[in-house]
């Protein structure tokens, strides 16, 4: 069976975009191939944080993943600082990355914007960690969000030069996206939805049914009047109705809008219903989960046994190609 490899970062809830961008394709992968999800805390030191949070954090998002249908049973559910063999590779693969392609990377660019007292090394190097997560695994696809590409061109540039220097060692994986890889901000539909943009622009799953309903409600639309065109943050809302709403509603609204006599409180509520509904067994999940610490840790260390079984095998190999 092809391999899948992704990662999330313990930075928090998760919210639509991730879903939508990547944990439900994580969640529908889990019966054609051998997945493995990884939860990646050595990112998560990339920018500020609070040590005595991670725990939490790292708790939360496999509580998450799980609730959201990732089967441990299944696929292998692990913490990434957990197998060492992770940033043992990163450093093999630091001698063979340009540091011209570094550079380029825009997720640097925008964090050491939006983070400029703490422009570390390791935000630097980030993309290539990310890379040896991937290729430690002989992984073939990944599915992340579409503002992942330009990392997964990178892990895939490295994969070339470390074979061309060392001999065929690493498989280059493609890039699984979704339907809706790039989803909007609610508020500044020109933007990703994210959380650093702060709550009004996001729904988190765990978001209570009133919290959605209000972000729906002040989400940035038009003037309904110009039918010819749908505007960005109509057209945002249209994905989710299509993903989340039931068929003859979006159709309903679909047609209205080119009608051009679409009322968009009445969409909003429709919207805001249909999206709540769809995750009322996540959040009850997810609090059962959580209220047994005890059962994620469990789990989690399960996943990893099963991770570094295979992350040690294929060091072995690895090192023996660079002559360690
Ligand atoms: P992050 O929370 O930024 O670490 O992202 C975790 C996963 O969600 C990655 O695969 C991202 O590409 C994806 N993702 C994040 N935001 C969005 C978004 N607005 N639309 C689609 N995918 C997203
Ligand atoms: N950089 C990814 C993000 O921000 C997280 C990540 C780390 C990842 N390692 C990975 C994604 C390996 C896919 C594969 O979402």
């Amino acid at each position: 069976m092809a391999k899948i490899f992704s990662g999330i970062q313990p930075t928090g809830q998760l919210h639509l975009g991730n879903y939508l961008g990547a944990i439900k394709n994580w969640v529908e992968l889990q019966d054609t191939y051998d997945c493995i999800y990884c939860i990646v805390d050595y990112h998560a030191m990339t920018i500020p944080y609070q040590p005595d949070q991670m725990q939490k954090n790292i708790l939360e998002a496999a509580a998450d993943l799980i609730a959201a249908g990732i089967d441990p049973q299944k696929s292998i559910l692990f913490i990434q600082s957990h197998v060492p063999e992770h940033t043992e590779l990163a450093w093999m693969l630091n001698t063979v990355t340009p540091l011209s392609e570094l550079k380029r990377m825009t997720q640097f660019k925008d964090k050491s914007k939006q983070f400029p007292e703490n422009v570390n090394m390791g935000l630097f190097d980030y993309p290539v960690l990310q890379a040896a997560d991937i290729l430690l695994y002989s992984t073939d696809k990944v599915p992340v969000g579409e503002d992942q590409i330009q990392h997964l061109e990178l892990t895939r540039l490295i994969a070339r030069k470390f074979n061309q220097k060392f001999g065929e060692t690493f498989v280059e994986p493609e890039v699984l996206l979704t339907k809706t890889p790039r989803v909007m901000s609610l508020k500044d539909p020109s933007k990703k939805m994210s959380k650093s943009l702060g709550p009004a622009h996001y729904i988190a799953l765990t978001d209570k049914p009133e919290i959605i309903q209000d972000k729906i409600k002040k989400a940035v639309t038009d003037t309904g009047e110009n039918s010819a065109e749908v505007s960005p943050g109509v057209q945002n809302l249209f994905t989710l109705l299509e993903i989340f709403g039931r068929a003859e509603v979006y159709k309903k609204f679909t047609a209205e809008h080119q009608a051009g006599k679409i009322k968009y409180a009445e969409l909003k509520e429709e919207l805001g219903q249909a999206i709540s509904d769809y995750f009322a067994d996540f959040r009850e999940q997810k609090q059962k989960l959580l209220a047994n610490p005890e059962g994620l840790r469990d789990l989690l260390a399960q996943g990893t046994k099963k991770a570094r079984e295979i992350a040690v095998k294929n060091i072995k190999d690895i090192k023996n190609k660079v002559g360690l």
